[in-house]
Order: C-alpha cells, then sequence, then structure tokens
C-alpha cells in the first residue's frame, strides 16, 4: 500500500489528550412549544449592556472593514483608567475564556500539574486536558476556594493554580486574607491564576479580585469578563492583568485581532459608564437579598449565598427533587442550569433575572414545594 493510501485509511490522527474530551455543553436556551422561554442557564445579565456601549457599538457598523486595533488601545486604557491599573500589563481577549487558554498554552506543558479548585470554570480545565496536563482537584469543603486544599495540592510538578472567585456554580469567594496566604504559600514558580468573572458583582469589603496580587510581584495573573455584569457576552470580550513577563508571554502567541473592534468600541463604553454598572450591581444585590429572603421561608430548600448573578439551591425533598424542580420550572417557561457532575447534589443553578423573572421562578417554587 502506497503512503497516500495509508494515510487515507488512517486518517489524521489529533493529540491524544482529545479522547477525554467532549464538546462544551452550552447553558439550554429552548423548550419545546414555548416561544419566549426565561433563559435563566447561563448567567447572562437581563438588564444588558450600558446604553453608552450599545450606541459605541452601533457607531462601528460603517467601519466594519477596517482591521480592529491589534494593540487593543482604548480599551486596555478605558479599563486602567477605571480600576486604577497599569494599561501596559492588560491584555484582552476573546472572552475570559481565551485569555485562561492562551495563558495554560504559555505556561503548562505535558505532563505539568494544573490544580483547579474544585468550583472553577470547565473551559479552563478543557484547555488544561488538551495541553496534556495532569489535572488536580482542590476540595471546596465550605463551598468557597480553600487555601489550605489549593496549597496542599501543590508538588513540585505543579506549574498553574486556578480558582474562581466567586466560584460557580456557587457565587462565595475567597476572602482577601486568605487570597494573600495562597498567593504567599506558592512557589515563585507556580502561576496564580484567579479567575474573577464575577467580581463585578461583589460588594463585600473582604474582596480582593486580584489586580493587588498581580501588583505585589511576579506569579499571579486575573482574569475578568465584559459577560456578566456588563452584558456583552454575545461580542466575546474579556481581560488579564498580569505580570509584564506574563504579559510578554501572552503577547507572543495571541493572534493580533483576537478581539473585534466593535466588542472593544462597546467594553471601552462599558467600563466608562461606572454608573450604569453600579446599577446593575445595585440591582443584583437588592433582587439577591429579596429571593434568598422567599427561598428561606420555602420548605425543603436551601439557598446558599452567592455574591454572583446566580445563585444555587439544594433541595432536600428525596433524590428527584432538583430533577422535580427543574421540570416544574420548565413546564412554566424557565430554563435553569442543572449543575454538573461533582457540584452539591440535588442542586440547580438560576441566574438573577429581570424582577418579574425573579418572580416567576419563586412562583414555581413555592407550587413545587408544598405540592
Ligand atoms: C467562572 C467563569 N469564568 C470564566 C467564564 C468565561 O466567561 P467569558 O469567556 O464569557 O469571558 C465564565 C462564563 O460563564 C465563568 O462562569
Amino acid at each position: 500500500m502506497n503512503a497516500r493510501k495509508e494515510n487515507a485509511l488512517s486518517g489524521p490522527v489529533p493529540r491524544p489528550e482529545l479522547a477525554q474530551l467532549s464538546p462544551y455543553r452550552q447553558g439550554k436556551a429552548d423548550i419545546e412549544g414555548c416561544d419566549r422561554p426565561i433563559k435563566l442557564s447561563s448567567n447572562e445579565s437581563h438588564l444588558g449592556p450600558s446604553p453608552r456601549a450599545l450606541e459605541a457599538y452601533r457607531g462601528l457598523a460603517d467601519r466594519l472593514s477596517c482591521y480592529p486595533d491589534g494593540s487593543q488601545q482604548e480599551l486596555r486604557e478605558a479599563i486602567a483608567g477605571v480600576f486604577g491599573l497599569d494599561a501596559a500589563r492588560i491584555v484582552c481577549g476573546n472572552g475570559s475564556d481565551e485569555l485562561l487558554q492562551l495563558l495554560i498554552r504559555a505556561y503548562v506543558r505535558t505532563g505539568d500539574e494544573v490544580v483547579f479548585s474544585r468550583y472553577s470554570f470547565t473551559m479552563a480545565m478543557v484547555h488544561a486536558t488538551a495541553q496534556g496536563a495532569t489535572l488536580v482537584f482542590a476540595e471546596e469543603p465550605r463551598l468557597r476556594p480553600d487555601a489550605d486544599a489549593l496549597l496542599a495540592a501543590v508538588t513540585p510538578r505543579t506549574r498553574m493554580v486556578l480558582l474562581a472567585s466567586p466560584n460557580n456554580p456557587i457565587g462565595q469567594y475567597l476572602p482577601a486574607p486568605e487570597l494573600w496566604r495562597l498567593y504567599r504559600g506558592l512557589p515563585p514558580q507556580v502561576l496564580l491564576v484567579v479567575d474573577a468573572a464575577y467580581a463585578d458583582y461583589v460588594t463585600a469589603t473582604d474582596f480582593e479580585a486580584g489586580s493587588a496580587l498581580v501588583d505585589a510581584g511576579g506569579n499571579a495573573v486575573m482574569t475578568r469578563t465584559f459577560s456578566k455584569l456588563y452584558g456583552l457576552a454575545g461580542l466575546r470580550i474579556g481581560w488579564a492583568y498580569a505580570p509584564a513577563g506574563v504579559i510578554d508571554s501572552v503577547q507572543r502567541i495571541r493572534t493580533p485581532f483576537n478581539a473585534s473592534a466593535d466588542a472593544m468600541a462597546a467594553a471601552a463604553a462599558a467600563v466608562r459608564d461606572t454608573a450604569y454598572s453600579a446599577y446593575v450591581r445595585d440591582y443584583n444585590a437588592r433582587e439577591q437579598y429579596r429571593i434568598a429572603a422567599a427561598v428561606a421561608a420555602m420548605p425543603g430548600v436551601e439557598i446558599l449565598p452567592s455574591h454572583a448573578n446566580f445563585y444555587l439551591l439544594r433541595f432536600s425533598n428525596g433524590s428527584r427533587a432538583a430533577a422535580g424542580a427543574a421540570a416544574a420550572l420548565e413546564a412554566a417557561g424557565i430554563i435553569p442550569r442543572p449543575v454538573e457532575a461533582g457540584a452539591p447534589a440535588q442542586s440547580l443553578r438560576i441566574t438573577v433575572g429581570l424582577v418579574h423573572e425573579n418572580d416567576a421562578v419563586l412562583a414555581v417554587l413555592s407550587r413545587y414545594l408544598s405540592g
């Protein structure tokens, strides 16, 4: 058999690590027979983006033939101005997802260990697996990242420690003193990546999103997103704040136009509209409080305190309770997110929606639990 025929039979062979992966499953978006379901499965912002972001986005419509600014200057400077950061140490990407992937590609070699806090972003686990890393999980016994568990999981082979703070699907963060203790306890060659996708919602005073760690030294990175509080998930735009050496590494492998012109223009306007961000943050905190109070009065369910734009309900009435609640919500045109394996059992994650959407969830839950 000649080489051409042999190749045609065997076909191109992907990296062996890919056999361990299956394609990402997006939060469900449809219910059969329901025209306009209330989608509470993907932690999107139901308040939408700032009107200024929309205006900036529309303003780009007649410039679509031009490449975006590959240096991302305007957006980097807008972020730096609002958060008091160094614009030279910011890099933007196609969602924070892409930045996590770039960091993993830049720093993790086949056979390295990456320590994940249990309730971190699953796509980061996919990127690390595809890179040939060994994934090590640090449990979160108190349902928030645990500095001791993370430190105990580190070995001489660890290249990166990755945690989501606030975590997902619970919405709990690692308080600042604990985050500092984790950072200081790590060997200098281990990169600490704080995925702070939900940081913009946190109002607690003992919260540190991660930028102070970045400013302190050479081995911490913070990733952020415009997909959540800023309501720009469809545009795919996120950013990372990192030490100069890490920025340099990411810039070597980043495609020059990974962030589109419309996404960067909308994001720059969104981040500068601090009054709108404060409005969304306050709204979310108020609704979380109201929902928690209503659920607390219901039998057979517990709501876990959350600092993000979603909450986790844990059901106690029998082994099918969470599935039953999900079915009851879907029958009413509401889509929750069943949690993945490894998350607290008998639970459902639900995004904070508009007031009438949250009311609809509460009404269904109340009926389901009393019926
Ligand atoms: C914890 C966490 N990190 C990161 C992301 C990625 O967000 P994006 O890629 O939209 O910036 C998400 C998205 O849901 C998330 O839940």
